[in-house]
């Protein structure tokens, strides 16, 4: 096989995923490759999930519908799955380069090894990170992510995160500080922080508040936001910067799981229902306008109708702006995959349709009580309609508007139409900030 001039990054799952396949399409580009349409490309990067059976099943098929193209590229599989299956993935399916996580940056030479026929495997964890072998941010859309932390030590008993993604490291505060300015003169206005717990990141005692407060005075940085956070990392420094720190954004994703305190136990999540509620109750005393999100898993192993029932009256006390429900699945290697007490599909069927209904609702009545308001709004992409464009509030809501200002800017927009997934604006008579 001949060495690739082109390429193509597929991300699935989340958006760490996203993150690093930026960071894969980025090197790519600096090895002297460009990019092309999946169809097209001499080399396909799947950057894969394993966080649900159907997510790593469908890699298989994306490289059986690959292989049937009269082309045949050379495919690289990156990301959860190639870590967790590691070279099982090379006698289920053809394909020329496994990668983990955390050796992506070794991408150029894995590659150049496959096109002189050797099919090559890095799924290494090595201790100094690949971050600093990555090259430097260029061009990136308003709303940018960085990751600041990685891997999980939690050990929640469905998860594969903690094995596919390794032990919790923080990037150090200095490199941080950096690439934060650096997507700045690249075009962002908006930064995400990411990590599996990214409340979680910590340097010498610093704590992701103190690392907020130093991004806030980043010039031309408008918005910062996180995620995602475990309920047990929330620290007060956190909460308060809610209070306080303006370029905070009001959002908090904060996945709970179950409203069973003794599922919660079962899932070994290490919080309980009341905890999870008190904790809410502390970052809306100092943000009561701040959006909740959260995610759900219903049937997990020994899951009883009460327990169900649980999860309903806490959706109802707490009022999401939105949220993430999922069916459980039984993933190989993990505690709970060995455990009795499975519900059945239907079960599952009935309680995820359930729950999304409840879910619905909050969020329509959510976006139901933001129309009147004037917020401003990030314009980060073109819309259907000539003219129009697509931005979020900072409520994180997608606000679509007529307007002639730039993708980029910060426009001050009045909410004027609740839709089912987005909001009606029109351009407000005061300029933004
Ligand atoms: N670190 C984050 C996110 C982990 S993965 C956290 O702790 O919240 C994203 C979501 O996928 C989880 O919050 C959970 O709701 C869901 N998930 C993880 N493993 C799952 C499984 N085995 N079956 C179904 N959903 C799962
Ligand atoms: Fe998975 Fe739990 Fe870690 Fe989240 S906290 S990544 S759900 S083990
Ligand atoms: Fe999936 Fe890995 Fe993210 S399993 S959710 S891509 S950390």
């Amino acid at each position: 096989m001949s060495a690739p001039k082109t390429f193509h990054v597929k991300s699935f799952g989340c958006q760490m995923n996203v993150y690093d396949g930026e960071r894969m399409a980025e090197l790519m580009a600096a090895d002297g490759l460009t990019q092309a349409d999946a169809a097209d490309a001499d080399l396909v990067v799947l950057n894969t999930c394993h966080i649900r059976e159907r997510a790593t099943e469908k890699v298989y098929s994306d490289i059986g519908r690959l292989r049937k193209h009269g082309k045949t590229p050379m495919i690289a599989v990156a990301g959860c799955v190639a870590q967790a299956e590691g070279p099982e993935i090379f006698a289920r399916a053809k394909v020329d380069v496994v990668v983990g996580p955390q050796a992506y940056h070794n991408l150029p030479a894995l590659v150049a090894k496959a096109a002189e026929g050797t099919p090559s495997l890095d799924t290494d964890m090595p201790v100094l990170s690949k971050f600093g072998a990555l090259p430097a941010r260029r061009k990136v859309s308003p709303s940018a992510f960085l990751t600041v932390q990685e891997g999980c030590d939690k050990f929640c008993t469905y998860c594969v995160v903690p094995y596919t993604r390794g032990a919790e490291v923080s990037r150090p505060f200095a490199a941080i500080v950096d690439e934060a300015k650096a997507l700045v003169d690249a075009g962002a206005r908006e930064i995400t922080l990411l990590g599996q717990n990214v409340n979680a990141w910590d340097d010498d005692g610093k704590g992701l508040h103190n690392l907020i407060r130093t991004l806030d005075h980043i010039p031309g940085l408008a918005r910062i936001r996180y995620t995602t956070s475990h309920p047990n990392d929330m620290r007060q420094g956190l909460i308060d910067a809610h209070g306080d720190v303006e370029s905070l954004m009001p959002f908090l994703h904060l996945p709970v799981q179950s409203g069973s305190t003794r599922i919660l136990k079962a899932m070994n999540r290490s919080h309980g229902r009341d905890d999870y509620l008190r904790l809410l109750d502390r970052v809306r005393a100092v943000r009561p306008d701040i959006a909740l999100s959260g995610d759900f898993i219903v049937g997990f192993p020994g899951e009883t109708e009460e327990d169900f029932a649980d999860t309903l009256s806490l959706v109802d006390a707490v009022g999401y702006a939105q949220a993430y429900s999922f069916k459980y699945s039984a993933r190989p290697g993990t505690p709970a995959a060995t455990m009795t007490d499975e519900i059945s599909e239907a079960v599952m069927d009935d309680r995820l349709q359930r729950l999304q209904a409840a879910l619905n609702r909050d969020q329509q009545a959510f976006n139901a009580a933001s129309v009147g308001r004037t917020c401003d709004v990030l314009l980060e992409r073109p819309g259907k309609l000539p003219g129009q464009l697509i931005g979020k509030s900072p409520w994180l809501q997608s606000v679509h508007l007529i307007t002639d200002a730039a993708i980029g800017d910060l426009v001050s927009v009045d909410l004027m139409r609740a839709d089912p997934n987005s909001l009606a604006g029109v351009l407000a008579m005061r300029a933004a900030a």
